[in-house]
């Protein structure tokens, strides 16, 4: 850390000295309006540094046609960069070994899909120190933190299934002309996801199998939920401005479009895999990816946001529309139109039915969250002694929801040199919250970025994160227990 600082120092005075060459590419950005929030393209960001400006441009004098062009011929180099990236990353071929499913019947993607650097295995790397590993460049470069799809523009970025769907359903259109999203839909959440009412645990999955949408939600929830619920869920699908889709010039969508809404992201009340960038960091290249978390059980949770920490649903649903989907920037907001919820009535509504949301059914756990013995098999009872005792996992993710509703700082940057990435600083990402295991088969990929496509990866990334030196053995016992949470 302290070495951190004198670089941080060294390169403000660098940049000081070097004034005039500074302010001739302040000159020259605004004379090229950043796209989105992209306040650092010009310098090299390999130092840390603040950076130039914590604003975005508000008066785009670029024409939308030539904007437009700009962004899509910048597409495919973009596109290329951050397949390459992955490819060199994870193994992303479809493989679902295991005979383990999502709620509705698909099959969850098994197998450590983080590789390797060469010479190296597994076993060996679990064996050797932070420091070792760091001297001897060995930390996978998945385990690092994952860039967005184009890290300079940033923003919200949907899967195409959802996309189509909802241009069929209600006919808007979601599609960014300068981004799409990275991850291959096997690796993302089941779709349209089934919907687990803590208050109608009788009914089960009340979704009807289909999406959730401004069209169909009455129909379906009438008479299931309390008015002040029924509410809620109307401004749940009911699009807002944002950054990205919204009526100005400044949007990433062909035709203006109202916006976005809640359930674009969080859809049937989970996620679809959608990503983001957070809003509560400076420079964009500090700005963390963040892959869109269920709100299933945020009943039972006390933190909401990876950072942002807020400490009610009420706070967070008021915060998304305000702050979130506008990069954390008032400023362009009042531009693009955000919308004001009304706290005592809107937001408390949108609130009350997100915190009916339920976990999916677990059935071989018992009241505490423990395995039941009687239809347990003995690798997860195996798996669970792991859990509660030589893996630790405990510690934080105490039963019966896998949470101690709190943060923590992992400081995987113990591991590696910082570096950049497609746009992203690799560095230390500071505390995060510790989100619930419970069904945590049914949303990967995982860690608030997403970076790690299976829960074969988070046991080997714990196992190093935590220098736990599990056998092989042990993973996979471990592993067994996480699929039946
Ligand atoms: C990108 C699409 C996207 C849209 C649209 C969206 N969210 Fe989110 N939501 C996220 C992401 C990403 C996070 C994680 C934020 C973080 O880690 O700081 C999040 C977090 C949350 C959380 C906290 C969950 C947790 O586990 O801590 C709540 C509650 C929430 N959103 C509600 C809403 C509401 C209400 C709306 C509509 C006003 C909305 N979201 C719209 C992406 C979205
Ligand atoms: C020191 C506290 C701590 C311990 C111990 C710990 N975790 Fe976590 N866990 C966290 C935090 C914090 C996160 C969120 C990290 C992030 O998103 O970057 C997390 C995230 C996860 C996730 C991904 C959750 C999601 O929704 O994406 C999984 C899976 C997980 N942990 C499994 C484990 C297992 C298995 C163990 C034991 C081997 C373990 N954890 C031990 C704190 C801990």
């Amino acid at each position: 850390m302290r070495n951190f600082s004198v670089v941080v120092l060294m390169a403000t005075s660098l940049s000081a000295c070097h004034q005039s060459s500074d302010l001739f590419q302040k000159k020259e950005r605004s004379a090229a309006p950043a796209p989105g929030n992209t306040p650092n393209q010009a310098q090299p960001p390999e130092t840390e540094r603040p950076g130039d400006t914590s604003y975005i441009p508000v008066a785009i004098t670029e024409s939308f046609a030539d904007m437009r062009a700009r962004l899509v011929a910048g597409k495919p180099e973009a596109e290329r960069k951050q397949n390459e990236m992955l490819n060199a990353r994870y193994d992303m071929s479809s493989r679902a070994e295991a005979n383990i499913y999502m709620s509705r019947g698909k099959p969850v993607q098994t197998g450590v899909r983080v590789r390797l650097r060469e010479n190296v295995t597994w076993e060996q790397l679990g064996q050797m120190t932070p420091e070792q590993i760091k001297q001897q460049n060995l930390f996978p470069d998945g385990f690092m933190p994952l860039p967005h799809p184009r890290h300079e523009e940033g923003g919200q970025v949907l899967p195409q299934f959802h996309i189509d769907e909802i241009m069929a359903a209600e006919g808007r259109n979601l599609l960014r002309f300068d981004v799409e999203l990275d991850i291959p839909d096997h690796f993302l959440p089941e779709f349209p996801a089934p919907i687990f009412l803590t208050t109608r645990p009788d009914l089960g999955d009340v979704s009807q199998g289909v999406l959730i949408t401004n069209k169909n939600f009455f129909e379906i929830f009438d008479g299931i939920l309390t008015p002040r619920q029924l509410d809620g869920l109307r401004l749940l699908v009911t699009p807002f401005a944002q950054q990205q889709f919204n009526v100005t010039n400044d949007r990433r969508t062909d035709s203006p479009e109202l916006g976005i809404s809640c359930f674009d992201c969080h859809a049937n009340g989970h996620t679809n895999g959608a990503t983001h960038l957070d809003p509560v960091t400076r420079p964009q290249e500090f700005r963390r990816r963040l892959d869109v978390p269920t709100l299933r059980g945020l009943n039972i949770q006390r933190l909401f946001g990876s950072q942002r920490a807020m400490k009610t649903v009420e706070d967070f649903t008021e915060f998304e529309q305000l702050g979130a989907y506008f990069d954390g920037d008032h400023v362009t907001a009042a531009k693009k139109g955000f919308n004001k919820l009304d706290r005592a009535l809107q937001v408390a509504h949108m609130a009350e039915f997100q915190s009916i949301l339920d976990f999916p059914p677990a059935p071989k756990l018992d009241i505490n969250g423990r395995l039941i013995p009687a239809v347990a098999t003995s690798a997860e009872l195996r798996g669970e002694e792991l859990f509660y005792g030589k893996a630790e996992c405990a510690s934080c993710h105490p039963g019966p929801y896998f949470t101690d509703n709190s943060m923590h700082d992992l400081k995987a940057e113990r591991f590696f040199k910082p570096q950049n990435v497609n746009g992203r600083l690799m560095t230390s990402v500071g505390p995060i919250k510790t989100f619930p295991l419970r069904g945590i088969r049914h949303s990967p990929p995982y860690l608030h970025d997403g970076r790690l496509l299976t829960l074969d990866d988070t046991v080997e990334f714990f196992n190093l994160v935590l220098e736990l030196r599990l056998t092989e053995a042990e993973k996979k016992d471990l592993l067994a227990f996480l699929y039946v949470l």
